[in-house]
């Protein structure tokens, strides 16, 4: 069964590339407006992602790059906005005419963006399940609506894969689609929809679960919206079936003794009598000050059972701060 849907996806992305079809995967997610970025038109046909995992703020002190699974090339292009240096950029894909595509597409973009060389992206074929990449060589790595094509035994490896070749403190930033719903066993185990980013979604938990089970100790989940509905008429399920599309960035720390630190954007606010809370284990709630806090603190300050702190509830859109 691994090597027939892993083909297929080959074969569906084949396709994508040699007859760009807009509106495979892609969300709401506006795309980068930067100065002096100007995405050209084919790469924006062949937008195939389902969020963004472009982020200004991963991107400080010149890392080394790598893009899992290229698509058009708009990632890529906007990872080597930030980079600007030959080579700052790896991109990786296996199917040789998405390649080609993504190459073709970053040489239209050298004309109209002058700030862009295409030497800046050094693609390379290769697979997300072994990466022809050497240990601990990259600072941040991305990969946006791939992994969750993978059946289980694929997206460990592949998460494997990422964490190998990250540096320590390095991230993983990612964008995929997740369901609450279990999936029906007929839908999961189509392998075109599957390879369409259509049926391959696990529960965001299990998700997050799967990062800090291989050994990342932070992970931010940075957001959340909705993706797409396999509704009876036109999908064969009884039911309604919504999937939504995450953004998490997973930070190669140590993992903590009590486990990762998790934020999906719960914040906790002090509102007692004295100028701050201390929970002596490194978080200060100053006074009516929101502060975010991890879902391991939430649980802690939870089960303290005091009347003067309020905790949120997940906003599934953490965008830094606070302490853990
Ligand atoms: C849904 S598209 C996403 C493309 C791009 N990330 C974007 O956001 O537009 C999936 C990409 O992964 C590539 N791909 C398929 N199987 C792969 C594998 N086993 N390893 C790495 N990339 C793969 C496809 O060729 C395609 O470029």
């Amino acid at each position: 069964m691994r090597d027939s849907y892993l083909s297929t996806t080959k074969d569906v992305y084949k396709e994508a590339a040699l007859n760009p079809e807009k509106g495979l995967c892609c969300t709401t997610t506006p795309i980068w407006q930067l100065p002096d970025l100007t995405i050209p038109g084919k790469m924006l046909e062949m937008n195939y992602g389902c969020g963004s995992t472009v982020n200004p703020r991963d991107l400080v002190n010149n890392p080394s790059i790598l893009y899992v699974g290229v698509g058009g090339g708009m990632e890529v292009l906007e990872f080597a906005y930030f980079s600007r240096r030959e080579g700052g950029v790896i991109g990786i894909d296996p199917v040789t005419e998405m390649i080609n595509a993504c190459k073709e597409n970053l040489v239209e973009a050298e004309s109209s963006n002058s700030w862009f060389k295409s030497e800046f992206v050094d693609l390379r074929e290769g697979d997300a399940l072994s990466l022809p990449i050497e240990d601990e060589t990259i600072d941040v790595a991305a990969q946006n609506c791939l992994f969750n094509i993978f059946h289980d035994e694929e997206l460990e490896t592949a998460i494997k894969e990422m964490y190998r070749v990250l540096k320590p403190r390095g991230r993983l930033v990612l964008s995929d689609p997740v369901c609450e719903q279990l999936m029906p066993e007929n839908l999961k185990n189509d392998e075109q929809l599957r390879a369409l980013c259509l049926s391959g979604a696990i529960p965001l938990n299990e998700y997050l679960k799967r990062l800090t089970s291989i050994g990342f100790g932070t992970i931010e989940v940075r957001a959340k919206r909705p993706y797409r509905l396999l509704d009876p008429k036109h999908y064969d399920t009884n039911e309604l079936i919504f999937i939504e599309s995450v953004e998490i960035c997973a930070i190669k720390d140590p993992m903590p003794e009590d486990g990762a630190c998790v934020f999906t954007g719960k914040t906790a606010i002090y509102y007692g009598e004295n100028e701050l809370f201390d929970d002596n284990k490194g978080h200060i709630l100053l006074q009516n000050q929101p502060l975010a806090i991890c879902d391991k603190t939430a649980g802690d300050l939870a089960s303290l059972v005091r009347d003067d702190i309020f905790i949120s509830e997940s906003t599934f859109f953490y965008d830094g701060g606070g302490c853990c």
